[in-house]
C-alpha cells in the first residue's frame, strides 16, 4: 500500500470527475437523436419499468425511495459509475459482436485523452515508491491476417496499488500509471509498471447504498484498462485481469471474458513478474 494519500477518496469526488470527463468528451461526439429510435428504445424501457411495477405490486413508498435514489445519483455525479458498472458491458458486446480479432470490453468512467506518449519500451509514470509488484507487459500488435502492425499505438491506464485512479482520486500525480506507448515498426511494445489492487466501487455514494441495500458486494478484479489501435484498423477498448485474482470470477461490472485474464510469471533473475499478450486488430 502506498501510504501518502491523506485526503479520502469520495464517491462525490470521483463522481463529479467522471460527470466532467464525460462532458469534455460528449462536446465532440455525434449524437444519434433519430426520432423514431428514442420512441421505440424509451417506449419499451418504459413498458418494461410499468411490466416490473405490476408483477411485484410497487408501493409508493417503494416508487418514494427509487425517486429519492435517482435524484441522489445525479447530485453526487455517479451515473457515469452507475451506467458503466451495469448496463456498458451488453452495449459493448452488442458493438463489437462481429469483430474478428481481440476481445475487448467495458471502457469504464476512468479513461483521459492525452496520456503521455513514451517510446517502445516504457515505464509508466509513477511515485518513487509506487506499490505494488512490478509488472512487464509486453505483446505485439498485429492485423487479422498475422500482419505485424507499424504505427500501433498502446494507451494503458490503471488504478494503483490501492484501488485508486489518477485524476479520480485525491492525491496522486496527474498522468500517474497512464501512458501511451507507441509500438516499434513490428508493433512491439514492452511496458513496465506495477500490478494494480482490486477496485471497490465507492461506498459512500448513492451506488454504495445501493450495494448495500441490495446485499452485493462492491468490487471489481484488478485490471489494466487498454486502448490498442493501428492505422487502418479499428481501435479496441478493452480490459485485462489477472487469474486466480479476487473477484475474477464476480466482477460487480459483469465484464471479465476468458480471453482477458493474464498469468504473469516470476521475471527470471529479476524482481516481479512479467506477462505477454498479443492484440489482434480487425480491418477498418
Ligand atoms: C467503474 C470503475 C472502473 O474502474 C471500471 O473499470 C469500470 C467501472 C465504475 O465505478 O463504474
Ligand atoms: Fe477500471
Amino acid at each position: 500500500m502506498t501510504d501518502t494519500t491523506i485526503e479520502q477518496a469520495t464517491a462525490a469526488a470521483s463522481g463529479a470527475a467522471a460527470t466532467e470527463q464525460f462532458r469534455t468528451k460528449q462536446r465532440t461526439a455525434t449524437a444519434d437523436v433519430d426520432t423514431k429510435r428514442v420512441d421505440t428504445l424509451v417506449s419499451e424501457l418504459l413498458a418494461a419499468a410499468h411490466d416490473i411495477i405490476r408483477r411485484h405490486k410497487v408501493t409508493y413508498a417503494e416508487y418514494d425511495v427509487l425517486k429519492s435514489w435517482l435524484i441522489q445519483v445525479g447530485a453526487d455525479g455517479e451515473w457515469p459509475l452507475f451506467l458503466d458498472v451495469w448496463l456498458e458491458h451488453v452495449v459493448e458486446e452488442v458493438a463489437n459482436e462481429n469483430r474478428e480479432g481481440s476481445k475487448g470490453t467495458i471502457e469504464g468512467p476512468y479513461y483521459v485523452p492525452g496520456a503521455p506518449r513514451t517510446p517502445t519500451e516504457a515505464t509508466l509514470p509513477m511515485r518513487e515508491n509506487e506499490g505494488g509488484i512490478p509488472l512487464l507487459f509486453q505483446g505485439q500488435v498485429r492485423s487479422v491476417d498475422g500482419t505485424p502492425l507499424a504505427g500501433a499505438m498502446v494507451e494503458i491506464w490503471h488504478a494503483d496499488d490501492d484501488g485508486l485512479y489518477s485524476q479520480f482520486a485525491p492525491g496522486l500525480p496527474e498522468w500517474n500509471l497512464r501512458g501511451t506507448v507507441v509500438g516499434d515498426e513490428q508493433g512491439n511494445f514492452r511496458i513496465h509498471t506495477v500490478q494494480p489492487a482490486p477496485y471497490q466501487i465507492p461506498t459512500d455514494g448513492s451506488c454504495g447504498r445501493l450495494i448495500s441495500a441490495a446485499g452485493w458486494h462492491a468490487w471489481r478484479p484488478a485490471h489494466l484498462h487498454l486502448k490498442v489501435s493501428a492505422p487502418g484498423h479499428h481501435l479496441i477498448t478493452t480490459q485485462l485481469y489477472f487469474k486466480g485474482g479476487e473477484h475474477v470470477t464476480d466482477d460487480i461490472a459483469s465484464a471479465v471474458k476468458p480471453e482477458l485474464i493474464l498469468d504473469p510469471a516470476p521475471v527470471a533473475g529479476g524482481s516481479g513478474r512479467e506477462v505477454t499478450y498479443d492484440f489482434v486488430l480487425d480491418k477498418a
